[in-house]
């Protein structure tokens, strides 16, 4: 499966990504709005540099991988009428800007609402899928554990989308476990949380989740 794939954001998640579906024969672009930040990291790794619209023109499907906070407004400037129909792969987590008490980051949603129902809800012809928001950016691509792949929650509304979803995570390594509709990133994006403590309290950062089944 080749596809040419938009990259919202650039920061570590975003540049991981585009170089891993790059190496994986995909057609990738990295929207940000700061072009000069990645000039010589697009010219190593020969991946094209254009606005976030530009981006969302490109890409038959697109991950959304910027800062939580700043997700509703990338969007935006990716333009809906953009992304109509199209997958978007949401990479984010709505961590708040406040440090880790314990080891536990803080986030800016409550309990019974996530960043992917309020982006879903604004974007209503955009078929979000969440994924890729609940591990470290090191294990993203082929990740090598001794217990096997491990586990990639995902969650969204569109029963296509997630397929597509699970192909590309397959590309790079993973098994998927689709846990249903928008609202099961309430569940998937604290995830994040509990993989972030061991890193923030210990220094450990080299583990991922995995669904064991009878
Ligand atoms: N770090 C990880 O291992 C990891 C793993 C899984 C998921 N995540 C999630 O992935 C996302 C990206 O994480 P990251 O560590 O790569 O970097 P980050 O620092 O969380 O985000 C960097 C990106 O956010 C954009 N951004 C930041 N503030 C903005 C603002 N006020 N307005 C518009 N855009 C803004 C930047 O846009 P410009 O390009 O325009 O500068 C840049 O592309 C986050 O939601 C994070 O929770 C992180």
């Amino acid at each position: 499966m080749y596809m040419r794939i938009g990259v919202l954001g650039s920061g570590i998640v975003a540049q991981t990504l585009a170089v891993g579906f790059k190496s994986k024969g995909h057609d990738v672009v990295v929207g940000t709005s700061n072009p000069t930040k990645l000039a010589d990291w697009s010219r190593e790794e020969g991946i094209g540099i254009r606005s976030f619209a530009e981006t969302a023109e490109f890409a038959a499907l697109l991950i959304l991988a910027v800062k939580g906070s700043a997700a509703m407004a990338v969007l935006r400037a990716a333009g809906p009428q953009r992304m109509l129909g199209k997958t978007v792969i949401d990479a984010t987590n709505p961590v708040a800007d406040a440090p880790p008490v314990n080891g536990v980051m803080p986030f800016f949603t409550g309990p019974n609402e996530s960043l992917l129902e309020l982006i879903q809800a604004e974007f209503q012809d955009v078929h979000f899928v969440k994924a890729l928001n609940s591990v470290g950016y090191l294990h993203f691509i082929d990740p090598k554990f001794d217990g096997g792949p491990p586990t990639m929650f995902i969650a969204g509304n569109e029963p296509k989308a997630k397929v597509e979803v699970r192909g590309l995570l397959a590309q790079i390594g993973w098994e998927t476990t689709d846990m249903g509709a928008a609202e099961a990133a309430r569940a998937i994006e604290p995830l994040c949380m509990l993989w972030c403590i061991p890193g923030f309290s210990r220094n450990e950062w080299m583990h991922a989740f995995k669904l064991l089944k009878t």
